[in-house]
């Protein structure tokens, strides 16, 4: 069985059947919407690839998936989104208090979760899972605070979204292959190749939050420019635009009371012109090549890597 099809029938069978079901609902509906299931399924593959034990990574493989299910329910509050996985997100369907009641909830049913790790590696696991989460909600803290501010940095976003992005991939594939007693350099290795590939992912999700196809990517198009997020793609264009395009995109921005359609196809309108997808796309595969690059610093046979090899290059298409 793949590691991707193993994680999706063990997040079937967990069990929301609790009561109060005002609580346990929304959980239940966030976690079987379907979603890539990208960070449990990195988890496996790590733990795979150095011939570790499914059932002993499992437990941390599905904390994974919950925590990062948690903080959708609350990311979706602070950007004001409306849809998640093609369906309307919780604070919507219910209301904001419901996400952040429930999302605790997943949040401490992500550590329950943890207390199944094999109790040898369970502190060195709970010392990478604290250090990941305290580095999202600096990120997220970033991603908020970049909202007000219009000097925001390249280097800024990139530090950003390694927080609040690239740090929980890069902890799923470190924790999957310490649970399966990989040396500490390799997990090092593959930390640093979860951080580029979650860069590229991140870099690639603003890209679809603008250019995307809704009916697949499953969120809303122009939440980002509606938020006024600093991306790679609107700093870049601040960098770029001259004259007019200049002039409109500053007034943009700065308009609170813009018509939202208006103002998202104006954005897009002024990024294409200016090609500001290109450029994030070159970004993107530089990433992608030093991802690879890392992968080439682990001692396995080439057959066992080709899994990332080609993930990281599958992700660089990807339109959901
Ligand atoms: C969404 O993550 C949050 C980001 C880091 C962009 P995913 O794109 O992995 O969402 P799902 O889990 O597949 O729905
Ligand atoms: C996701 O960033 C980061 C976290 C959820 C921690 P986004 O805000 O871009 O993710 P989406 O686009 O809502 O999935
Ligand atoms: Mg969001
Ligand atoms: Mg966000
Ligand atoms: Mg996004």
């Amino acid at each position: 069985m793949s590691a991707l099809e193993y994680i999706q029938q063990a997040i079937a069978a967990l069990d929301w059947e609790r009561e109060p079901r005002g609580l346990y609902e929304p959980v239940a509906y966030t976690l079987q919407a379907g979603g890539k299931r990208l960070r449990p399924a990195l988890a496996v593959i790590a733990s795979d690839m150095f011939g570790g034990r499914r059932e002993e990574v499992l437990p941390a493989a599905l904390a994974l998936e919950v925590f990062h299910n948690f903080t959708l329910l609350h990311d979706d509050v602070m950007d004001k989104a409306p849809i998640r996985r093609g369906r309307p997100t919780v604070h919507v369907r219910w209301n904001e208090n419901t996400a952040i009641l429930s999302g605790d909830q997943m949040l401490i049913e992500a550590y329950r979760l943890l207390t199944e790790v094999p109790a040898g590696k369970l502190p060195a696991v709970l010392r990478l899972f604290n250090r990941m989460a305290t580095g999202i909600c600096e990120g997220q803290q970033y991603d908020m605070d970049f909202e007000r501010r219009d000097d925001v940095t390249l280097d800024e976003y990139i530090n950003m979204i390694r927080l609040k992005t690239s740090v929980l991939l890069a902890n799923a594939l470190q924790t999957g292959a310490l649970i399966a007693g990989a040396p500490e350099e390799t997990q090092q290795a593959l930390y640093r190749y979860g951080i580029c590939i979650g860069l590229a992912f991140q870099l690639q999700d603003d890209i679809l939050d603008v250019y995307g196809d809704p009916a697949t990517f499953g969120k809303a198009i122009g939440g980002d420019i509606l938020e006024g997020k600093k991306t790679y793609m609107l700093l870049t264009a601040l960098q770029q635009a001259e004259g007019e395009d200049r002039e409109q995109l500053l007034r943009l921005l700065g308009d609170r009371h813009a018509d939202p359609q208006k103002k998202i196809s104006d954005v897009t309108a002024i990024y294409t012109r200016l090609g500001v997808r290109r450029t994030c796309e070159e970004v993107m595969k530089n990433y992608t090549q030093q991802a690879l690059a890392e992968l080439d610093l682990i001692d396995l046979p080439h057959e066992r890597k080709l899994i990332l090899i080609n993930l990281a290059e599958k992700l660089l298409a990807r339109t959901e």
